[in-house]
């Protein structure tokens, strides 16, 4: 089995959240499986920032329609594998500060960037002499892969949705300058509401579609969560696979993390309290071991709930309570916890940035990791989070509600089922309690060290839908 597996995000070269993450993790655990995979992203400038590689193809061919762009194709290998990933280089389209655009806005020639990109993914295997049995794509930014492959009638698809929120929507009147025809099939395809949207052309067009969780794959057929798109996601309801990610256990492990500044495990959970007392005094927090703190490495985006997890600090920090917060995103957020901050030095420490290695700080250092979002795909957080012994209090919402439980024996976390300010506080509040209780407290952490979030059986499921992509191509 040969998969060409798409991205414009991947970990560690380019990363703006989960799907980085995915892309950079999934790909080595299919090929553990005997799969050949190779993975294609464009060539962003925090590529280069990151590493050096080698020319694999000095020029590629992208049919634009009106005009024909040129790219050079580059190489390396994924770190800790041997698995190819090529780079798309194409300068004006990627050498850019940002992967998507600046102000928490696409860049303004986001369609030609993904359409460029999406026409030099479809030249690619044959320029490398990889037949492709299966083409994976990820996300709006490549939802025209299987619009061009159908046209092509190269190899059947996979188009897996990571986020429905955001699709790629342009004005029509851009069609022609991205080779799309009047009339055209491709046309029929990408056309959603009078716009080009490249969400809704990758849902309609690839052989199979899966999503992150099956709970968010059940969700993103009703109106609350379907984002205009639900009727499309109905009518392919056959073909719509709900595949848990995984996270990658060399990464994100207590054991042998080295951004810690001691090292812990299920069998020795008693240096997890130096590292909170680390954490805390990095923030800028007083150093006190009975006080629940509570973590969060989040996008600061409307999605992740933390308006509302901000409306509660002030009262839940009277129980008393700690706050660790990383993150970036939307303005108003972003204010409203550099305020924080600023108001509750003793409660609130905000840190209004991307840091891969304070991340893992906060999420080894805290108790509690706020996760109150309010639509989760699937979410790495709370997998992350309890890896480290750190408690989840979740919004039961998609991956959250099928990753974390709050029930009997085997609780691993805290859950609201309703996502409001009042929910919130109590469920902080209850972990509170338990957090009191040592002997409780110890059970519910082992539980949640105990779970397995690796690749293994998701990289399974992914090997059967491959087959399932080539036996429909086959049909
Ligand atoms: P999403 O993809 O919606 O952002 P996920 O929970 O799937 O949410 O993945 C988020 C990933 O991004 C996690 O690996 C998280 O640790 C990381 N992350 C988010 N914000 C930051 C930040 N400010 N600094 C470091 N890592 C971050
Ligand atoms: C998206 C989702 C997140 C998911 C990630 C990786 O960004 O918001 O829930 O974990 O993609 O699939």
């Amino acid at each position: 089995m040969k998969v060409l597996y798409v991205s414009n995000e991947v970990a560690p070269y380019a990363k703006v959240g989960g799907l980085g993450d995915v892309a950079g993790t999934l790909p080595p655990a299919l090929a553990d499986l005997g799969i050949d995979v190779r993975v294609v992203m464009p060539l962003h400038r925090q590529c280069l920032e990151h590493d050096s590689y080698e020319v694999a193809l000095p020029a590629l061919e992208a049919n634009m329609g009106r005009r024909t762009c040129t790219a050079r194709v580059l190489t390396n290998t994924l770190p800790a594998s041997s698995v190819p990933i090529y780079f798309i280089e194409y300068d004006q389209y990627f050498d850019r500060p940002e992967i998507y655009g600046e102000g928490g806005k696409d860049y303004p020639d986001a369609a030609e960037r993904y359409a460029f990109f999406a026409r030099a993914v479809q030249a690619l295997p044959e320029a490398l002499g990889f037949d492709a049995d299966v083409i994976h794509a990820n996300d709006w930014p490549t939802g025209l892969v299987p619009v061009f492959a159908r046209e092509q009638a190269s190899a059947p698809t996979i188009y897996t949705i990571h986020n429905l929120a955001y699709q790629g929507q342009f004005p029509r009147e851009k069609a022609a300058a991205l080779g799309i025809e009047p009339g055209s099939a491709a046309m029929r395809a990408v056309l959603r509401d009078g716009a080009l949207n490249y969400m809704a052309a990758g849902i309609r067009t690839a052989t199979l579609v899966s999503t992150v969780s099956e709970r968010y794959a059940q969700e993103i057929g009703t109106e609350q969560y379907g984002d205009g798109l639900e009727d499309l996601l109905l009518a392919r309801s056959a073909d719509l696979h709900g595949v848990l990610n995984g996270i990658d256990y060399d990464v994100w492990n207590p054991r042998t993390d080295r951004a810690l500044p001691v090292n812990f495990s299920a069998e020795d959970l008693a240096p997890k309290g130096e590292c909170k007392a680390a954490l805390q005094a990095e923030m800028g927090l007083p150093v006190k071991p009975e006080v629940p703190l509570v973590g969060c490495v989040s996008r600061m985006a409307w999605q992740k709930g933390l308006d509302i997890l901000a409306e509660v600090i002030p009262e839940a920090m009277k129980t008393p309570m700690q706050f660790a917060i990383l993150g970036t995103g939307e303005q108003d957020l972003e204010e409203k916890y550099a305020d924080l901050d600023k108001a509750y030095p003793q409660a609130v420490a905000a840190r209004i940035s991307y840091d891969e290695g304070l991340a893992h700080r906060i999420y080894a250092g805290s108790d509690l990791f706020a996760m109150p979002s309010r639509y989760e795909p699937c979410g790495l957080g709370q997998m992350i989070s309890m890896c480290y012994g750190t408690i989840p209090v979740v919004h039961a919402t998609g991956g959250l509600a099928d990753t974390v439980t709050e029930h009997g024996d085997q609780q691993t976390g805290f859950v609201l089922e309703e996502l409001t300010a009042t929910a919130l506080l109590a469920a902080l509040r209850r972990a509170a309690e338990a957090i009191a209780d040592d002997i409780g407290w110890r059970t519910i952490m082992l539980n949640a060290m105990r779970q397995d979030f690796s690749w293994n059986q998701s990289a399974q499921r992914y090997k059967e839908l491959y087959d399932l992509a080539v036996s429909r191509a086959a049909d």
